[in-house]
């Protein structure tokens, strides 16, 4: 039997009013100095201010890193380095999306390093474990609060790299429904369907496993669920409150088994033309799994088993394809495109669009089915 692993957090806490834990943890790491990594977005929404009141009440003092830019680049951690190594602080709380936590997690382990961000992407596995982190997560996507990946964009090469090392793994998470109370409806639904993408795609890789199916199944059932009441009534705090959790649940399920083959279209949509990573993943979701169809539909029949038991009688073929037509629900009830048609991409751009494809072996190796070069122009072409 092949080996699995299940690297999580340290500490979890989910539940209402859970960002109150900060000021236990912050006494209990018996530190005085704290760095607060966020972004304009969240310091605008209002939402660091319980932050920040917590770690005074703690005793400790902060001092804030938020003139972050959303999906970072590497020009861009090259600058938060510079930030954080001329900051006292002995603990880093993130709190934002994606690009806030895996910021964060970055920067953590790069202060005071004799590595930069340049030599990481040569070679991860020098990345040695930094200061202790606290992830808060203020979106309902990435999972990066449960991963130890952090993506970065390389605008040189118009593409996206993930930085995988396990010393990144966040040392306290703190899954407070609060903290996504106000996130706008458009940000709900992209970060959404970007944790869909990790469940259906993590229990559908070659590297799924006990561990991983049994985070990606629950998550998958709670994202159905849950997102489109999240999207569509503000004040659902019990959608919003198991997005959180199934987001989480995708993390895990990253660091378990590994997305696949939307992800590795994805990216270069994010890296040349700058399309929200929900987005873009959510475009290529059905088109990929569809190409997918004969390898996991299998699969794909059990997370449809997971979110309607009802469905005796059909084939594993029908319930893999209701799966996919499931997926196309959801994007279209949470007001997500479902083509590039608004991006300005045409027929010309696919050649090059293939190419950094292709080069995202590392994600396209988890895909259950091995995609030629013609087979991922036949997807993008789907979607211009
Ligand atoms: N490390 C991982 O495992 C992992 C996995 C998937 C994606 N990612 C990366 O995460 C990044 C995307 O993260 P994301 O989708 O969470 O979005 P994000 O962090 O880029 O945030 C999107 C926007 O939402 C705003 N925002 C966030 N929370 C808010 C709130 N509560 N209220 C109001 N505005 C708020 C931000 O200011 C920002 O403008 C990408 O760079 C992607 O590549 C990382
Ligand atoms: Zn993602």
């Amino acid at each position: 039997m092949n080996q699995y692993q299940l690297t999580i957090p340290g500490h979890v806490s989910a539940g209402e009013n859970t960002i109150l834990q900060l000021r236990n943890i912050i006494k209990s790491e018996e530190v005085t100095k704290v760095i607060i990594f966020t972004d304009a977005g969240v310091l605008g929404s209002g939402i660091c201010q319980s932050i920040f009141e917590e770690v005074e009440k703690s005793g400790a003092k902060f001092h804030v890193i938020s003139d972050l830019r959303p999906e970072p680049s590497t020009q861009d951690v090259m600058r938060a380095v510079e930030q954080i190594n001329g900051a006292e602080g002995e603990l880093v709380v993130a709190v934002g999306g994606g690009s806030v936590m895996d910021m964060a997690k970055l920067c953590a382990a790069m202060k005071g390093a004799s590595y930069d961000i340049y030599d990481l992407l040569e070679d991860n596995s020098i990345m040695k474990k930094g200061l202790p982190t606290v992830m808060i997560p203020t979106t309902c996507g990435t999972g990066s609060e449960s991963t130890f990946n952090a993506i970065v964009a390389v605008l040189e090469k118009s593409v996206k790299i993930g930085i995988v090392n396990k010393s990144m793994i966040a040392d306290y998470v703190l899954l407070d429904g609060n903290m996504i109370r106000k996130l706008p409806p458009k940000i709900i639904a992209s970060t959404g369907v970007d944790a869909l993408t990790h469940v259906v795609e993590c229990f559908t890789s070659n590297k799924a496993n006990p561990f991983s199916d049994l985070f990606a199944l629950e998550g998958t059932k709670l994202i159905f669920n849950n997102l489109v009441s999240a999207y569509k009534n503000p004040n659902d705090m019990e959608a919003k409150s198991n997005m959180l959790l199934a987001a989480f649940y995708g993390g895990v399920s990253i660091s378990a088994s590994g997305t696949t083959a939307v992800h590795a279209l994805a990216y270069p949509l994010g890296g040349k033309y700058h399309i929200a990573h929900g987005i873009s993943n959510a475009i290529l979701f059905a088109p990929v799994m569809r190409a997918n169809l004969e390898a996991c539909g299998d699969r794909l029949a059990l997370l449809e088993d997971a979110v309607n038991p009802n469905g005796y009688g059909r084939s594993q073929f029908e319930k893999g394809n209701e799966m996919i037509r499931r997926i196309e629900a959801v994007v279209k009830d949470t007001d997500i495109p479902s083509n590039l048609n608004e991006y300005g991409i045409g027929t010309e751009d696919i050649d090059a669009l293939v190419e950094a494809a292709a080069d995202c072996k590392r994600l396209l190796n988890n895909n259950c089915r091995n995609l030629t070069n013609e087979d991922i122009q036949k997807i993008y072409q789907e979607i211009i």
